[in-house]
């Protein structure tokens, strides 16, 4: 077979390309390994987990929240094998849907692992270790990303589990111990807690998710603090036993001192992920990557004319919607087109209740870069609609480069925030300044009201507070 081109990983990033090129009149193919398409994201990441968010979100709100607004239940229980089916039913509905859309777009899905034979070639080995050699004119490497491994910690997925375990878990363990206070740890740190694991997250630095901008972290922990979750911070864990009783967790002061024991019944280590390149032949044609594994790219090519790698295998944040501007941008690129991602305005959401978003510069990064910036802050609980939903928590703060006055950076904690970020990527990408959000009308009461005043905020005319 020959085509215009070969995308080996069926992820966000792959199968996003592999529209994009249907769409463009590319003859073009996709080969896949796990025997499903959509990738870490829809099979063990974005969506079983925030399917798990969201009913776990309910049911601590049945149990906590409703009877404060006069809706009494009874005899309140999880049905934990319904709980796991509506996650995977969820998963079953969005993999199928990739496979329909390959289909639609004329695109051959090829199952297999997918090992690059030189130039124009790819290789591609059946679980029933059948070969065959599809030819092709370019290939875009999409191969994503796996779990960091924890120095002696071998996970079992049973009972020291990474993310994908934690999503499969057969029962609700009574001590969860979490180590690292990212992203995986605090959304699934949150599901468990919330029906009814005690839960500690053991974090090697001084503070949590440490990507985010460090104000709203601080009151993210804050808030994650009085829900329940207990912080092992400036910690690192250094092994995990067995014991009859269930696990023992050493830890010990990142910057030294006396070690201690927690007990726990499971283990969840999400302290990062790696690129994942291995087997993928790189070699044979001699593609660049650095020492960590990552894909070395500019504008999205490779070293090799004709080879191009997005997503999770090379540089840059590790979301499934960074994986899919990059294959929309690399399928354009092959079909001759104009390609851009705009790595400034690559929007990131923590789905916890609260949520936790943000885009652009963080306010470290400005100061860091030694540039002038305004700002603007306004919290939940002046917001009309935040009082009425009784979900007060959190803040909106803008940030401005005083010289364009353009918005180059907004980060919130608050109830709702993962679907208001979408508002000010908009703006930004039209090179907004605080004063165009501060005019828009924006619908009363809603949330987004919050992010107006903030804005108002960096020019000083604050209303509501
Ligand atoms: P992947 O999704 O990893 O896909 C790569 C695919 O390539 C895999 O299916 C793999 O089997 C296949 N493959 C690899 N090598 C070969 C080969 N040689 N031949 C054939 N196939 C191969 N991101 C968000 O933006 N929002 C979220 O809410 C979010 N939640 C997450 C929750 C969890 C628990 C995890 C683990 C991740 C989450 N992420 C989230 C991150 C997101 O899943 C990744 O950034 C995204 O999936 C990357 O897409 P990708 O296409 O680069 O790679
Ligand atoms: P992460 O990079 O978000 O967080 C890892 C945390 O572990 C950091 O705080 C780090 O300081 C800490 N850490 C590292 N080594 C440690 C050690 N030895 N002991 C204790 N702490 C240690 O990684 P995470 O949470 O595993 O997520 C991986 C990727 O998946 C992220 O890059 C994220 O982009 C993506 N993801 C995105 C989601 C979203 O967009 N909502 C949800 C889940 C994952």
């Amino acid at each position: 077979m020959s085509y215009d081109l070969v995308i080996i990983g069926g992820g966000p990033g792959g199968y996003n390309c592999a529209i994009r090129a249907g769409q463009l009149g590319l003859k073009t193919a996709i080969i896949e390994s796990r025997g499903k398409l959509g990738g870490t994201c829809l099979n063990v990441g974005c969506i079983p987990s925030k399917a798990l968010l969201h009913a776990s979100e309910y049911y601590e709100a049945a149990a906590k929240t409703f009877p404060s607004m006069g809706v009494k239940i009874e005899g309140l229980s999880l049905d934990h094998a319904a709980f796991m089916k509506q996650k995977d039913d969820a998963v079953e509905g969005l993999t199928k849907g990739v496979e329909f859309l390959m289909k639609k777009n004329k695109v051959d899905y090829v199952k297999g692992f997918g090992r690059i034979a030189g130039k124009g070639r790819v290789e591609v080995e059946s679980a029933d270790g059948a070969k065959q050699t599809l030819e092709t004119k370019n290939i875009v490497i999409a191969t994503g990303s796996v779990v960091t491994d924890l120095p002696n910690v071998e996970i079992d997925e049973e009972r020291i589990v990474s993310s994908t375990g934690a999503l499969a878990l057969k029962q609700v363990p009574k001590r969860l111990v979490v180590v690292g206070a990212g992203v995986i740890g605090l959304e699934l740190g949150s599901v468990w807690r919330r029906v009814g694991a005690e839960v500690t997250v053991v974090e090697f630095l001084d503070r949590i998710t440490p990507t985010v901008d460090g104000e709203i972290s601080s009151a993210f922990q804050r808030i994650l603090k009085k829900q329940g979750m207990k912080f092992e911070l400036g910690h690192k864990v250094t092994g995990v036993e067995n014991a009859r009783n269930g696990l023992l967790v050493s830890i010990e002061p990142a910057k030294g001192g006396a070690a201690r024991t927690l007990e726990a019944d499971v283990v969840l280590v999400a302290i990062g992920r790696k690129p994942f390149t291995t087997n993928l032949g790189l070699e044979t044609v001699g593609v660049r990557f650095d020492q960590r594994g990552f894909i070395e790219t500019d504008h999205l090519k490779t070293s090799v004319d004709g080879i191009y790698a997005i997503g999770d295998c090379t540089h840059g944040p590790m979301l499934a919607h960074k994986a899919e501007e990059e294959g929309i941008a690399a399928a354009q690129l092959v079909a001759g087109q104009w390609a851009h991602v705009n790595y400034d305005v690559i929007p990131n959401v923590i789905y916890t209740k609260p949520e936790v978003a943000g885009v652009g510069k963080t306010e470290e990064e400005l100061k860091a870069e030694g540039r002038e910036y305004k700002v603007g802050k306004f919290q939940f609980v002046a917001n009309s609609r935040a009082r009425t939903n009784h979900e007060t928590d959190g803040m909106v703060k803008v940030l401005e480069d005083a010289a364009t006055k353009r918005v180059v950076g907004v980060h919130m904690v608050g109830a709702g925030v993962g679907e208001m970020i979408g508002e000010i990527c908009v703006a930004m990408e039209f090179g907004a300044a605080a004063e165009d959000i501060a005019r828009t009308c924006h619908a009363h009461p809603t949330m987004s009201e919050a992010i107006r005043e903030a804005a108002k905020g960096v020019d000083g005319w604050v209303m509501q507070a």
